[in-house]
């Protein structure tokens, strides 16, 4: 199945002229890709990157592309409180009317051990303690708004590898994989926090999950590493333009809530409605205890 058969087949209105989609991490791998594809279809792409050369060199490949793509470029770190702040104020100052906010920046692991802005493990600050800090500013700004918002988290399955303790974000440093599955697991317990505790109706949230896909995120590895995680991961998984179709999916249909690749370890890349893990049902109002109490 090709990626437009999958389109017609779920019958996507894919007209996102007049749209704004804010992506985090546009400017490599998934958020990449999604990006390209919004641009495809004339949706405004809002680059959330923390390196604006990054972004540019991102924003001129797509422009190579769609020469007409609308875009623009807003500052932020998820490493940095003082920098999602400014993010939020931002975003609501200039674009009150976006359509979808992608929270898929994230980090598998660090080449050496690193703190937050704040001191939090690098590993569970970013991709999970910080997020409950952005959805608090943002849950205070969209008091004042008139306009509906989707806002998307991107998950993983390494959620089913997490091992949940009373005190894990504490604990997992960011020297193992460890720290990035807790993370996860956060991530995904945030999004069932929020999707069953939603007193807002201007605000709704989805889950999608990208499966294995080639990106940029092992980079951390030395480049001969990096190469052989390439190569591997080509051959028995799939695209970034295949991982994004779940975010995709979620910000232009309301069909669904949760998705993410169908298959074994989500080796084929097009994406299905899942249920959120026993795991998570179990453990989310502890582990968001916790990162709260970090904050
Ligand atoms: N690839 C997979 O197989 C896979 C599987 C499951 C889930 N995911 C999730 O998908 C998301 C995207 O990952 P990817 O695979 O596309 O990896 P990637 O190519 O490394 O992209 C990650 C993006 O996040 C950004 N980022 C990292 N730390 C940041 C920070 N402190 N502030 C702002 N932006 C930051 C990176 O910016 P820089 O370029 O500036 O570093 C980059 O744009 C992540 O949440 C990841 O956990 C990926």
């Amino acid at each position: 199945m090709n990626v437009d058969h999958y389109f017609k087949k779920e019958n996507l209105d894919l007209n996102l002229k007049d749209k704004i989609f804010v992506i985090t991490g546009a400017n490599s791998g998934i958020g990449f890709a999604l990006a390209k594809l919004y641009a495809k279809y004339h949706g405004k792409v809002i680059f959330a990157c923390r390196n604006k050369d990054r972004a540019n060199a991102a924003i001129e490949r797509i422009l190579k592309l769609y020469p007409d793509f609308d875009y623009d470029f807003i500052y932020f770190d998820q490493s940095n409180q003082n920098s999602i702040k400014l993010f939020i104020e931002t975003l609501y100052e200039k674009y009150p009317n976006y359509h979808s906010l992608i929270l898929n920046a994230g980090i598998l692991k660090a080449a050496k051990e690193e703190k937050t802005n704040e001191g939090l493990f690098l590993i569970n600050g970013t991709n999970f303690i910080n997020l409950v800090f952005l959805i608090n500013e943002l849950v205070k700004k969209n008091g004042v708004s008139e306009y509906r918002h989707k806002i998307i988290f991107q998950g993983s399955l390494m959620t089913s590898f997490a091992h949940y303790s009373k005190s894990c974000l504490l604990k997992s440093n960011s020297k193992g994989f460890s720290s990035y599955n807790v993370s996860k697991l956060g991530v995904e317990s945030l999004f069932y926090f929020l999707s069953t505790n939603n007193k807002n109706i201007n605000i709704n949230y989805y889950l999608a999950e990208p499966g294995v896909c080639k990106s940029n995120i092992y980079h951390f590895l030395p480049s001969f590493l990096s190469k052989i995680a390439d190569g591997f991961v080509s051959i028995f998984f799939h695209s970034a333009d295949k991982g994004c179709l779940s975010a995709f999916v979620l910000s232009i249909s309301d069909k669904y809530h949760i998705l993410r690749p169908r298959g074994l370890l989500s080796i084929r890349g097009f994406p299905k409605q899942y249920k959120i893990r026993k795991k998570v049902k179990k453990y989310y109002i502890d582990i968001i205890k916790q990162a709260k109490s970090l904050l």
